[in-house]
């Protein structure tokens, strides 16, 4: 392990067996955290050929288990966002895409810190099951094209081991440890074709369109070299999706576009994605035949009607989505008001993220409990107007006095005299 670790502090390119030699020792806890450490830093510092980073990839799927989902009809589809605040994409996505046939086996996360978990937000839903068997999850697929599980088995457990000493040494942002990381829990989940949402913005892993465009080619060569096809959205994280951040209120955001409502950048983004998927699926020749077909789902209810099967079939009551009004609701609501008018020429959205884990929404440790009728209802996004003494965004609190979330939302908002841009939504397309 010494000697991997001078080879790469020197900028060496790594064999495949001393990549496996590390990721298995690792894995196995024959490799301590100080040598594994050592390792991650020089990569950081001396980032890795795309060669080192597809077997390095390789090395942390065969690490744990993969899920076999070959008793799935059809070609299975998947999608992964980088993360963002506000992100019910893979609400909409799921559903329209399992509307035109195509399945979907979707596994998914909790959330953390400023960013919510896809799971967190689902069970807002009462009953609503996501613990599962694997026949079970297969079974659903297969009948409804749509399922949605908490990760189960062994998937990457090199990756989980690594991630975590990453957090805490400085090193998570490293092109080739995020890439590998990213990918290694897409690839042993078994899709065979994947669609990559890479956020760039203020609220994103990656600052910068550069950088996020050079994460999105990474992860695009690892999938395609390790025989996925994938495609990578590079979209707009400068300030939250939508306007609903929080769990039950995201919900009710993705359900409402089922319906046909237009929130701009939620409903094209989610179409965008969804029509990536059906090319990849080979449902459609052309991505404007996908993308024209998918909206016809969402006006004559094809799509709306996938949501419910998917939260029946997964013992959810169906009738919290009939009536949106029956879903969790805080007990009071909060205006944060604008100091002075103007346009709105930013949004911080890690800050936005941050207040709505104030109010309970999220998770500042591990083991917080979420609640899920709380959250961030935004009134302005970059662009608009705004007098002084308007409602910027409404708090939905279980608590009276809510100041420290007053107090970041009002930190997130730039107000300036100048009319601003709306941003551009979707930056690039990466094959
Ligand atoms: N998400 C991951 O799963 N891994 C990373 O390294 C960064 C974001």
């Amino acid at each position: 392990m010494y000697d991997i670790i001078v080879k790469k502090r020197d900028g060496g390119e790594l064999t495949k067996e001393e990549i496996y030699f590390f990721i298995e020792g690792y894995t196995k806890g024959e490799i301590p955290d100080y040598q594994a450490s050592a390792l991650t830093m020089a990569i950081y510092f001396q980032g890795m050929s795309q060669e080192e980073t597809a077997t390095l990839t390789q090395a942390m799927v065969d690490s744990g288990e993969t899920i076999d989902l070959s008793a799935i009809k059809g070609h299975k589809v998947d999608k992964h966002s980088t993360g963002g605040v506000g992100d019910k994409v893979t609400f909409i996505v799921g559903p329209l895409v399992a509307s035109v046939g195509v399945p979907v086996a979707k596994m998914s996360g909790r959330g953390l810190g400023h960013t919510g978990g896809t799971l967190d937000k689902l069970e807002s839903i009462k009953g609503l099951q996501i613990e599962m068997t694997k026949e079970k999850f297969i079974e659903n697929v297969n009948t409804n094209k749509l399922a949605v599980a908490g990760q189960t088995g062994n998937l990457a457990p090199a990756d989980k081991k690594l991630y975590a000493l990453r957090d805490v040494t400085g090193t998570v942002d490293s092109l080739p440890l995020i890439a590998g990381s990213i990918m290694s829990k897409k690839l042993a989940s078994g899709a065979d074709s994947i669609v990559l949402d890479v956020k760039t913005g203020s609220g994103a892993f990656m600052k910068t369109l550069e950088d996020s465009e050079n994460l999105a080619r990474e992860m695009v060569n690892i999938g395609n070299n390790l025989g996925r096809n994938t495609v990578a959205v590079i979209s707009d994280m400068n300030q939250p999706l939508g306007f609903e951040v929080g769990n039950a209120n995201e919900i009710k955001e993705a359900a409402e576009i089922l319906q046909g409502k237009n929130v701009e950048d939620l409903r094209k983004l989610s179409l965008e994605i969804a029509s990536h998927m059906t090319v990849l699926a080979e449902v459609f020749d052309s991505y404007e035949d996908a993308y024209q077909a998918l909206e016809e789902n969402i006006e004559n209810g094809k799509a709306f009607k996938s949501l419910r099967t998917l939260i029946e079939s997964q013992g959810g009551d169906v009738a919290m989505i009939d009536d949106l009004e029956k879903l969790p609701k805080a007990k009071y609501d909060i205006e944060v008001k604008a100091s002075k008018g103007g346009y709105v020429s930013a949004i911080d959205a890690e800050s936005i993220g941050i207040a709505a884990m104030y109010l309970g929404a999220g998770r500042a440790t591990k083991d917080d409990e979420i609640n899920h009728g709380v959250g961030i209802t935004l009134n302005k996004k970059i662009g608009d107007e705004v007098k002084e003494g308007e409602a910027l965004v409404i708090l939905h609190s279980d608590n009276e006095n809510a100041n420290d979330s007053i107090k970041k939302v009002q930190e997130a908002y730039t107000i300036s005299d100048e009319k601003v841009e709306k941003p551009t939504l979707i930056h690039n397309i990466i094959k």
